[in-house]
């Protein structure tokens, strides 16, 4: 028997020695990540600082259970303070609220999801804990030895740390050495082999959108922090129109992950904020309190009509075609020819233009336009000057697969 065993095992080693002699080693593939918008689950806008590994954890099995996963939600997100000291060699060792991070990575990769994690480029992060400056490749490896699939890198005290320090007066050198904070990143995480999605938090600055594809950023934040308040929502939503033509397979602008379910938003709010990130190519980045999450939540974060307009493989963003009143017309070019409308009562009831008089034209459509409703499900058709009534902060999403 044991004769036997060795005897297999020298056959298999000249069988792979043979092999390798006659096969070319393969080449090294290119990292291919975030070819539609990433989507998954961040703990900051629930939780913030009061992470902890066991809220992952019932994240994780919440995403699987509620059948989140299934719909697309990949990537579980730890947010900012989970960092705790360097130590003498410079490794960065969690806090006591993440007491292993390899483990909780394998358990979150145990239920076929990935994980991502938080740093920046200062030497603290925006919650005043341990940043990566000077420990960049240390840390990616790191990274890459717990598992980590996704990177959010935060500029913060970059900013006084070194942008203002050493370059007080000059606005182009301190851009130059933000690019090169991020591109120093960027090239310690590809050191690594491992494909890891790198997310630029800097907040929309110096047009983050024209430079960060270059450096292998896979998504960027375009403005400051989200909150759970439709004025927010929408103040963000107005300053992604004329951004569309940087976003594409592979880097796409960031309007700040999700807040559905989150605070005071009406169901109404939840349910635009949710139908404009999708025709705006968005991440879709869920940041709420998945254990206690509403069944009307859940639907919205799960209609699966909604997410395949925000994964439509040809990754084009949507536009805002025309407002009128306080109603605005946006639409999303899809794979196969097929659009997507939304139609967004924006502002207070009060302000609403009623009714809506719908304008196919100024879409380039002309003549009843046949599609689904994707929020009820059912059939729809849209014709020229439809008087259209919608209440306020609601949505009217339509997909019309053979537009006329
Ligand atoms: C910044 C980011 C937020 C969050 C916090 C964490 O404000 O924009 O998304 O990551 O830092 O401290």
């Amino acid at each position: 028997m044991r004769i036997f065993a060795s005897l297999s095992l020298a056959l298999l080693a000249v069988a792979s020695v043979t092999a390798s002699a006659q096969t070319p080693a393969a080449p090294q593939m290119p990292q291919v990540v975030a070819q539609t918008p990433p989507m998954g689950w961040n703990s900051w806008n629930y939780f913030a600082e009061k992470v902890t590994d066991k809220d992952i954890r019932d994240s994780a099995d919440l995403i699987v259970s509620s059948g989140m996963k299934d719909a697309g939600y990949i990537y579980v997100n730890i947010d900012d303070t989970w960092e705790g000291e360097r130590d003498a060699a410079g490794v960065l060792h969690t806090n006591s609220k993440f007491p292993d991070m390899k483990a909780l990575a394998d358990y979150v990769h145990s239920k076929g999801l990935k994980i991502g994690i938080y740093s920046g480029p200062g030497s603290k992060t925006c919650g005043g804990y341990a940043g990566s400056l000077g420990h960049e490749e240390q840390d990616a490896q790191m990274y890459a030895q717990w598992g980590i699939d996704y990177l959010k890198y935060d500029l913060c005290s970059f900013i006084p740390d070194v942008m203002e320090k050493q370059a007080p007066s000059d606005k182009a050198e301190q851009m130059r050495l933000m690019i090169a904070a991020y591109d120093k990143m960027s090239k310690a995480l590809k050191a690594t082999g491992r494909p890891i999605v790198l997310s630029l938090c800097q907040y929309g600055w110096d047009a983050v959108w024209e430079w960060a594809p270059a450096l292998g950023g896979n998504l960027w934040r375009t403005t400051g922090d989200i909150t759970p308040h439709w004025d927010r929502i929408y103040s963000i939503v107005s300053q992604q129109a004329g951004l569309e033509s940087y976003a594409g397979p592979g880097h796409w602008n960031d309007p700040d992950m999700l807040e559905v379910g989150n605070g005071k938003l009406s169901l109404a709010e939840n349910r635009t904020h949710f139908t404009l990130w999708a025709m705006l190519a968005a991440p879709l980045l869920a940041g709420n309190d998945l254990p206690h999450m509403k069944p009307e939540i859940k639907a919205i974060l799960t209609n699966r009509d909604v997410i395949a307009i925000d994964q439509d493989p040809l990754g084009r963003q949507g536009v805002r075609a025309y407002s009128d009143g306080e109603v605005e017309v946006w639409t999303r070019q899809l794979q196969g020819g097929a659009i997507a409308v939304a139609i967004v009562a924006v502002g207070d009831s009060r302000y609403s233009t009623h009714p809506f008089h719908l304008n196919l034209a100024k879409l380039g459509l002309h003549g009843p336009q046949a599609g689904k409703d994707l929020w009820t499900g059912k059939p729809i058709t849209l014709t020229d000057q439809q008087p259209i009534e919608i209440e306020s902060h609601d949505v009217l999403l339509v997909r019309i697969d053979k537009p006329r």
